[in-house]
């Protein structure tokens, strides 16, 4: 029996949004993956990036990922990195049903730029060849980690959040 859904998928696909309005509705904790690597390195995701670099966070993510696998009925919100160590999804995929959330490039550009400097990989010059890129390097990974996709581009958040319930009511295996 799985007892925590976690989200997965690139930024700005509504991770976090989602996330929220989920656990509110399952009565769920909502854990924000980044928040606990915050945590633990007692500073900021762009200063991490910035100041120990990008293997010193995934490093951090992974044990972010370890210290919360484990405990049930939360909403885990993954950063959109996080499925590039198989160890974050086979940890995961030990108490979750992994869910992934995608849009497309555009929309993604639009939404991350609300957030401008908040997310250190897309603090480029041209962001948007930035996202074509990642998100064409990373799709290979989203898609084999996920249990399903839903894509979140022309839905508000209380449509992707119903979405995402009906699928559950009908998924084997979950404890809701
Ligand atoms: C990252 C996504 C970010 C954050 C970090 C790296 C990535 O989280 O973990 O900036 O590699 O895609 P969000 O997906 O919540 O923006």
């Amino acid at each position: 029996m799985k007892s925590n859904i976690a989200l997965i998928g690139f930024m700005g696909t509504g991770k976090t949004v989602v996330g929220m309005a989920l656990a509110k509705r399952l009565r769920w904790r909502l854990v924000e993956i980044d928040l606990v690597i915050e945590q633990i390195a007692g500073r900021s995701i762009p200063d991490i990036f910035l100041y120990d670099g990008e293997i010193h966070f995934r490093e951090l993510e992974i044990e972010a990922i370890k210290m919360v696998s484990g405990g049930e009925k939360q909403v885990i919100a993954c950063g959109g990195g996080a499925v590039l160590n198989t160890i974050n999804i086979n940890r995961l995929k030990e108490t979750s049903v992994i869910i992934n959330l995608n849009a497309s490039p555009e929309i993604i550009l639009k939404r991350t730029a609300v957030a401008e400097g908040s997310r250190p990989l897309l603090n480029v010059e041209n962001p948007a060849e930035r996202i074509e890129r990642l998100m064409e390097f990373r799709k290979p990974f989203y898609k084999r980690a996920a249990d399903f996709t839903i894509n979140t581009s022309n839905l508000n958040i209380d449509a992707v959040t119903d979405k995402i319930m009906g699928r559950l009511k009908k998924y084997e295996g979950f404890n809701l």
